[in-house]
């Protein structure tokens, strides 16, 4: 099936830096892609030139089998006509205009007609829960009631694609948690097409269908986040998702050496001569005892060097003898000081592509 937007090989640079080099990317009808990286990426501005309000300078973008985008074939949709709504992190309300109005606005510049308009308004406010406060003015909401706003004035228009900029980022931690879960399920019964931006993992990882990981300007993956997760494409991936511990390695005679210095046996493992390998922190077991030490488990040994309670469980820094500290979860117990065995199953270890 084709995708519902198409981006090929997208290119866009300021004052001689390239800030994207390159991008390839399929969003699918219905489907929210979540673009995820670190500030400074290219996020925002591939979510400009997608909206229309830059054209890149090389590349194309199809939607829904019509090319907005191609600056090799001199066309440019401007944004006004590509049918898209955009959400920001600043909310962008108009002050003077209560709610409703707000809501409204883009449908009268639609020429939508009046008893249409007080239909989308009514149902959009309800589906983000502010229809009690509709005759407010922005400055008379929170936070998160603003930009429950501005989604509401960004779904009333029914955009053939939702683009939101790192939405929730400007909202303090309880209420991003409470909205990102009604925003993801806003989506879901819209059934809508949206690229969501931000640079919050776990934002990522309850919005996306699939989430496409941005590195200097590049995709580095673009995957359901379990296969990110489990399956990281290469060490920017495995380094930038969850907490790791990622080791270079090389094979020699047989053995995998750690570091340079970590000699293990090999256990017949397909992998490339040489590279990085990556342990998830939740696999790894810091504890004093090494009872289990069978052949399906590693065990190094090294010395405790901190502990942090989490909460629910305790992380613990081990740096071994080689220099290197690795990261894993603590026993009950493991005082700071103590020689300790880092233990993990080889099933947990992942190579990586340089
Ligand atoms: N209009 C512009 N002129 C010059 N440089 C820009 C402009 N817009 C963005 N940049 C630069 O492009 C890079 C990527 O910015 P941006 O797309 O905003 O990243 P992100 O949204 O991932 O944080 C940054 O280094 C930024 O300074
Ligand atoms: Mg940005």
């Amino acid at each position: 099936m084709a995708a519902f937007l198409r981006c090929s090989k997208l290119r866009k640079a300021f004052n001689d830096q390239t800030i994207l080099d390159g991008v390839n990317l399929d969003v699918s009808s219905g489907e929210c892609l979540v673009l995820l990286g670190p500030s400074g990426c290219g996020k925002t501005t591939l979510l400009n030139i997608l909206c229309g309000s830059a054209p890149a300078d090389s590349g194309e973008i199809v939607c829904n089998g019509e090319t907005l985008d191609a600056p090799g074939r001199g066309i440019y949709v401007p944004m006004r006509r590509r049918g898209f709504a955009m959400v920001f992190q600043d909310f962008s309300l108009w002050p003077h205009m209560r709610v409703a109005d707000n809501v409204a606005f883009g449908l009268r510049m639609q020429g939508v007609t009046r008893s249409e308009r007080k239909r989308r308004v009514d149902e959009t406010l309800s589906q983000v829960q502010m229809t009690h406060l509709r005759d407010r003015l922005p400055g008379e909401l929170s936070g998160g009631q603003q930009q429950r706003v501005a989604i509401a004035r960004a779904l009333a228009v029914r955009p053939r694609l939702l683009l939101l900029d790192e939405p929730l980022s400007a909202l303090d931690a309880r209420l991003r948690e409470d909205l990102k879960h009604e925003l993801s399920r806003l989506l879901k019964t819209t059934g809508i097409t949206a690229v969501y931006v931000t640079h919050d993992q776990q934002e990522a990882f309850t919005l996306g269908d699939r989430v496409a990981v941005m590195h200097e300007g590049r995709l580095a993956q673009v995957d359901t986040p379990e296969a990110l997760y489990n399956q990281p494409a290469n060490s920017f991936v495995a380094g930038f998702i969850g907490s790791s511990n990622l080791v270079g390695y090389r094979r020699v005679n047989g053995h995998l050496v750690l570091d340079d210095t970590l000699r293990l046996p090999l256990a017949h493992e397909q992998i490339p001569d040489a590279g990085q390998l990556m342990v998830r922190r939740e696999s790894v077991c810091v504890c004093t005892d090494d009872a289990c030490s069978q052949d399906d488990w590693i065990s190094l040994h090294g010395i405790c060097e901190q502990t942090h309670f989490l909460g629910d469980r305790r992380e613990a820094h081990v740096r071994l003898p080689n220099g290197r500290t690795w990261r894993g979860f603590a026993e009950p117990g493991i005082a700071t000081g103590t020689p300790v065995h880092v233990r993990f199953p080889r099933s947990a270890i992942r190579f990586l592509a340089q």
